[in-house]
């Protein structure tokens, strides 16, 4: 049975700068993950703060909103069946090293701050990070 959902990604500055943004959308989009909405944005760390709410407490937490702020992002709504669960598999693990050969993350991303792409976790994440860059 087919479960047509929406999930939140961003391509982060690491990427951006390197002029990787067309090469991820087309794995998105040899995927089947539509790209229903995407827009270029710097947002400031404060904002990034409040988007990575959830990590609030890690000892990375910091470092964290100061990298998403710190340079050009790409944000996006992916639509398709299990998109959350297909874009995460797509992304590949959080750290780069441990990551699956040909996902987003093996090919592209640096370290363990600095792996090229976010993507939500749950159905309910995505629904309010899609809020968080899109509601008007
Ligand atoms: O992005 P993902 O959902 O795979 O991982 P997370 O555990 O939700 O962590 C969010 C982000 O924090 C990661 O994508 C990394 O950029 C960063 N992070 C980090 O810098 N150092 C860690 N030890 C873990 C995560
Ligand atoms: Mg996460």
């Amino acid at each position: 049975m087919s479960n047509i959902e929406k999930t939140l990604s961003i391509i982060k500055p690491d990427a951006v700068e390197r002029n990787l943004i067309d090469e991820i959308k087309k794995i998105f989009l040899k995927n089947d993950l539509n790209i229903k909405e995407s827009k270029k944005i710097h947002i400031t760390k404060d904002e990034a703060a409040e988007f990575y709410k959830v990590h609030q407490s890690k000892p990375f937490y910091n470092d964290l909103c100061a990298y998403l702020s710190s340079g050009p992002i790409v944000v996006m709504v992916l639509e398709g069946n299990n998109a959350v669960a297909a874009n995460r598999k797509i992304m590949g693990a959080t750290n780069p090293k441990d990551a699956d050969k040909n996902t987003i993350r093996k090919l592209y991303g640096i370290s363990i701050d600095k792996n090229s792409v976010h993507g939500s976790d749950s159905s309910e994440n995505a629904k309010k990070e899609i809020d968080f860059f899109f509601k008007n």
